[in-house]
């Protein structure tokens, strides 16, 4: 993905550099540096989500936001199934093993691709968290100011995808977060 990203920016340059490293250690850049942190749907995927929270809030100058997306911890656990009604229709979510934050390999493909039986499955490392496991490593690291949200699809989105109407009606599919490092 950065090297398709490397490429763009040669062919059409907006100014970006892209450089490759791992979120719980930014050691790269000097502190107080960044204006903004943005991050999206990778934070889950690190087992050392606040030692993310620390290295992000060293290099953010004073005043600078985070801002990132992480699958609903409360909803998307390692034991959800969709309640299917006899004709068809879901109609809730059942959520069982919250609690348990054992790290497991996820094997997936995007399902709703046009051709989803011809890629292989591939591996992704899944480490549980409770929402607290999010929101307190946040202030732990010294941010303020946290405000959450949790979006649904809009009816446009939803129209284009049937399937997105299940997470309109009953849960959360995404988490937002955002906070400031204090001045
Ligand atoms: C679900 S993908 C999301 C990719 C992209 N942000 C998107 O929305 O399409 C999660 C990404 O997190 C990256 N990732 C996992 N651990 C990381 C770490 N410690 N530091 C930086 N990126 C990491 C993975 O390589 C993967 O590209």
């Amino acid at each position: 993905m950065i090297g398709y990203a490397q490429d763009q920016e040669a062919e059409d340059p907006l100014g970006i550099s892209y450089e490759i490293g791992s979120f719980t250690d930014l050691s790269l850049y000097r502190e107080n540096c960044f204006d903004v942190a943005l991050s999206t749907m990778a934070l889950m995927d690190g087992p050392d989500f606040p030692a993310a929270m620390r290295a992000i809030y060293r290099v953010l100058k004073p005043g600078g936001i985070l801002c990132f997306s992480v699958l609903h911890p409360c909803f998307i656990t390692p034991a959800i199934k969709w309640i299917i009604e006899e004709d068809g229709s879901h109609s809730g979510l059942r959520i069982g093993r919250y609690f348990d934050r054992s790290p497991f390999v996820e094997r997936w493909r995007f399902s709703k691709r046009p051709d989803p039986d011809d890629v292989p499955l591939f591996s992704v490392p899944r480490f549980p968290r409770t929402l607290s496991d999010y929101i307190n490593p946040v202030s732990d690291a010294g941010f303020q100011n946290l405000r959450i949200a949790e979006p649904r699809p809009s009816d446009s989105v939803s129209s284009r995808h049937p399937w997105l109407k299940r997470w309109w009606d009953h849960a959360p599919l995404v988490l937002f977060l955002s906070a400031i490092k204090p001045c």
